[in-house]
């Protein structure tokens, strides 16, 4: 699997830490930066390159981090395909892909730790997407909304 990670300052220091985390379990990751702490920058123009790559599928999953992971959310979701959200807790992560096939976990730097985070990505990581009919017909209705938002 392909994961792709970014964040503005608010989520430089967790970003760091979630590659290693990746790396030490031997996922391949890409890192659309920060490539280093700025305290001037600004979180769309960091997310929004993971989230073009996730919209295209150069990356399979996203995780993207801000100060309170709301911003990085917002930016995510205007990408046809992208189905983004701010997660705090582990039945989310999970649950977020398996009914909702969601492909891009949102943190906030500045709200959780590295431990919860852990679990968090690979509670988001380990997930698969049931593809059950009730699931299917909602997601077929999302992407009708997005059909008609996105020329
Ligand atoms: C940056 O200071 C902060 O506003 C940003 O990281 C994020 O929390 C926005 O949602």
């Amino acid at each position: 699997m392909k994961i792709g990670i970014a964040a503005d300052h608010g989520g430089f220091f967790l970003k760091q830490q979630v590659k290693e985390i990746l790396e030490e379990q031997g996922f391949s990751v890409t890192d659309f930066g920060a490539d280093e702490l700025d305290p001037q920058d600004d979180y769309p123009d960091l997310v929004a390159p993971l989230a073009r790559a996730v919209s295209v599928g150069l990356v399979d999953r996203g995780i993207a981090v801000c100060g309170s992971g709301v911003g990085a959310a917002i930016v995510a979701n205007k990408f046809p395909r992208v189905r983004a959200a701010l997660v705090t807790e582990t039945y989310s992560a999970r649950q977020g892909v398996e009914h909702d096939n969601m492909n891009l976990i949102c943190l906030g730097g500045r709200v959780i730790g590295p431990e919860l985070a852990r679990e968090l990505i690979f509670a988001f990581i380990k997930a698969h997407y049931t593809g059950e009919i009730r699931h299917q017909r909602r997601l077929k209705k999302l992407e009708k909304i997005e059909g008609q938002n996105f020329k």
